[in-house]
């Protein structure tokens, strides 16, 4: 259990009773006697460009094979952004399929978090953005830039704004369009990546102190510095004053991510006093299907247990775990009660694992 699980804190209620209303039949039972309150999801939604790009465009004008991309890192198609069409556009998207998954309107929101790397501008932030697009006129909005770490760091402040009593309903978004960023002629990296957005709706609902309730149970977040050169984009506002293209030593990021993954994931399921045999779903990052084998043998959790989208989204950085999660949830794989364990290392290196009951 962690520390904040085990916080008593009071309930927001007076100013948020139409909120209140819609909270519905899920709300914690408080059977162990301790009033926690936990950040729980209330609903999920999800954005992928229009454009499906197989690996065989690649193929047809670069070295590379489709059969190269699939062994190496699983990925068959990705999607790619349109002309015009930007991280905000997508987050808006992904927003409007969560608010209407929730059924909850955007006003009854106090905040949206967006982690992504490939904002719109420099300033103002995404978030910002999303909070016009969906005409909501109050709460506050902030980006978050942890790379494909960043859903995952943005879940646990979201967590820590609704255990603090900050904000009641947080809308937390990964949305990226890294086709902006990639360099069409190294066959290293452009063969990777694709464009797309996922949103979660956290609510702050009261549990009874054990890893039976719903909602975040425990975070674990890391980053090392140090490791900035194997991973890394080659511009900047304050540096080129251009975005820059993504630069990685690719067998060195497989390396850390693999040993950092296993040891992220086992810190979160230790801090909340559970087991990797207790996890329904390990929603991993979807950089690479080896990278996922490989986390899942370390973990000892069978790979009918890991949700995968990578052969179909490529690598959304901080779009893939939420894409991943609104997914499943389509898929009718991951249902209401079920332990979920989410994992993500990118450029920093910053990585993190969130261990939530859906
Ligand atoms: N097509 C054909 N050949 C290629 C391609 C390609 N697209 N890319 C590289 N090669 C060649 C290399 O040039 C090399 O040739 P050489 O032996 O003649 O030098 C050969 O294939 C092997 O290259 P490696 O880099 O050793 O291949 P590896 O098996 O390591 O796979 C890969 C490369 C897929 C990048 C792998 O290292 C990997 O997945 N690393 C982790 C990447 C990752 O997860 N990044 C994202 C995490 S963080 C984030 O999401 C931002």
């Amino acid at each position: 259990m962690n520390d904040l699980a085990r916080e008593e804190v009071t309930m927001p209620t007076a100013e948020h009773s139409e909120a209140d209303a819609e909270t519905g039949p899920e709300t914690g039972i408080n059977t162990a006697g301790t009033a926690v309150t936990r950040a729980v999801v209330r609903g999920a939604g999800h954005y992928l460009p229009e454009r499906v790009v197989p690996n065989a465009e690649f193929a047809a004008r670069l070295d590379t094979s489709d059969e190269w991309i699939v062994s190496r890192s699983g990925i068959e198609r990705r999607h790619f952004a349109a002309p015009g069409e930007s991280t905000s556009h997508m987050a808006i998207k992904a927003a409007e399929m969560a608010l209407g998954n929730a059924g909850i309107s955007p006003d009854s929101l106090d905040a949206i978090i967006v982690a992504t790397s490939t904002p719109d501008l420099t300033f103002p932030s995404v978030a910002t953005m999303v909070q016009a697009g969906l005409g909501m006129t109050r709460g506050f909005a902030f980006d978050i830039q942890a790379v494909c770490a960043g859903f995952v760091y943005a879940l646990a402040q979201a967590q820590a704004l609704i255990v603090a009593g900050s904000a009641r309903r947080v809308m937390v978004i990964g949305a990226e369009t890294f086709s902006r960023i990639l360099d069409w002629e190294d066959r290293t990296t452009c063969v990777l990546f694709g464009d797309g957005a996922g949103a979660v709706i956290l609510e702050a609902q009261p549990g009874g102190g054990t890893t039976g309730d719903r909602g975040i149970l425990s975070s674990d977040l890391n980053a090392d510095g140090r490791q900035r050169d194997i991973l890394y984009v080659d511009g900047g506002v304050a540096t080129t004053g251009h975005a820059g293209c993504l630069r990685m030593q690719g067998k060195e990021v497989f390396r850390h991510a693999v040993e950092k993954l296993a040891a992220t994931a086992r810190n979160a399921l230790d801090r909340a006093g559970l087991a990797p045999g207790d996890i329904d779903w390990v929603v991993p990052h979807q950089a690479n299907l080896r990278i996922i084998r490989a986390t899942a043998q370390k973990l000892g959790v069978p790979m009918e247990r890991m949700v995968t989208t990578v052969a179909d989204h490529g690598n959304t950085s901080a779009a893939s775990i939420p894409l991943a999660l609104s997914v499943a949830v389509s898929r009718g794989q991951i249902r209401p009660g079920d332990l979920l364990l989410l994992e993500a290392i990118g450029g920093g290196l910053a990585w993190g694992a969130v261990v939530l009951r859906w």
